[in-house]
């Protein structure tokens, strides 16, 4: 099958880890006979330095017009909150969120069979098994409500974030997470503040009304500082974690580090038509850019992820995660993984060896 890629490499390493995952891309065209037809898309710091703006006017039309869109990493230091926000490179990130209609993002916390001595945690909770996917609403709350800024008269400035969800965009998610679920393991936790906050008593009250619709679905409410908890005690109990914009922000970072590292996690924001959007976790890694030193896992393995979600090609997915888990298998290991005395090999290397696992 022929199918249209919109490549944003963006800023720092950015472009290197995407160069390797074109060239998964190509073993994969080979191996399973596709033909994957690339368009680069100017993005975030690099678009701001090439026009002005860190998100140039068609951008969301040349992506609709692909497949599926791969993301490096945008932003870094020139770049920072001083600039006007048409120029920051977040806001970039967020406009494309939005304006390709990507509701839900998914980020897998897997513990990588040959990596299960990175995992920080206690050696019986790693051998307990990790392998959550968190689905994070991604186009609500707080980081899309109205922002205020005002002087009082007796108590100095005051800024105020509004938070605000619709029973619409809960459902849509809701119900994502329990598709999903049935992929999987067949359990939904879903996280909110419900004692406090009125937008979790609403999130809760849809989730329980689709619960209801999902009885083959296992089905919990977890409260948000609970599950902050969990995260870090037995990470092994969760399946499919729901839950609002700002709550999964933060806790998919955090479910991230107890598989070691941030170079290995993959990422994937969808909506209900195409194209989705698949990035790894990390940012731009200024410390590290152009130095043939990056991870390029996170974003190969994002590549896995587009070909479950926005091709369908499980078999596909699932070679390319045998290919990564087969070349860390062997003991090969970018600076980022390398355990103490093993010689860390590069960002070309790396993406080398999974193509030739792939090949072979
Ligand atoms: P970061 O993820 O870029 O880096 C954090 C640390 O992890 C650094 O020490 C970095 O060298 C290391 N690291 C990250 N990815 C790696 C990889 N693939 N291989 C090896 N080591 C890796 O986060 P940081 O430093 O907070 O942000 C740097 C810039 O990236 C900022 O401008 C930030 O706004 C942006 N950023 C962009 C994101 C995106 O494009 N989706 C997400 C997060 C941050
Ligand atoms: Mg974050």
């Amino acid at each position: 099958m022929d199918f249209k890629i919109a490549l944003i490499r963006g800023d720092g390493i950015g472009p290197e880890v995407v160069g390797e995952a074109v060239k998964v891309l190509d073993a994969v065209g080979e191996r399973f006979g596709h033909t994957f037809t690339y368009t680069d898309v100017l993005l975030g710091g690099c678009a701001t330095d090439a026009v002005g703006k860190s998100y140039p006017d068609g951008t969301a039309e040349k992506c609709k017009a692909c497949d599926a869109v791969l993301l490096g990493a945008v932003g870094g230091p020139k770049w920072g909150s001083d600039r006007p926000a048409e120029e920051r490179p977040e806001t970039a990130l967020l406009a494309i969120r939005r304006d390709l209609g990507l509701y839900a993002n998914l980020r897998p916390a897997a513990l990588r069979p040959a990596m299960a001595d990175a995992c920080p945690l206690k050696k019986e909770t790693a051998e307990q098994g990790i392998d959550l996917l968190m689905v994070r609403e991604l186009t609500g709350g707080i980081y899309f409500g109205q922002r205020e800024k005002y002087q009082t008269e007796d108590r100095g400035m005051e800024c105020a974030d509004r938070m605000a969800y619709s029973e619409m965009e809960i459902e849509r998610i809701g119900r994502r997470a329990f598709e999903l679920a049935r992929l999987r393991r067949k359990k939904v936790s879903s996280v909110d503040k419900a004692n406090v906050l009125e937008t979790s008593r609403l999130w809760r009250s849809v989730m329980h009304r689709l619960a209801e619709e999902y009885p083959d679905v296992a089905y919990e409410d977890v409260l948000v500082d609970n599950c902050a908890m969990q995260l870090v005690r037995a990470p092994g109990q969760f399946d499919v974690v729901v839950t609002e914009n700002m709550f999964g922000d933060i806790l998919s970072d955090e479910a991230s580090m107890v598989t070691g590292s941030i170079g290995l996690l993959p990422s994937a924001s969808i909506g209900d038509s195409a194209p989705g959007l698949y990035e790894p976790i990390h940012g731009s890694a200024p410390d590290i850019a152009g130095q043939d030193k990056a991870n390029p896992i996170a974003t190969i393995l994002s590549v896995a992820m587009m070909m479950r979600y926005s091709f369908h090609l499980e078999a596909e997915a699932s070679a390319i995660e045998a290919a990564v888990d087969g070349v860390l298998a062997d003991g090969w290991r970018t600076a980022d993984i390398a355990e103490a005395g093993v010689t860390p090999i590069g960002t070309k290397q790396m993406g080398d060896l999974i193509c030739q696992k792939l090949r072979a």
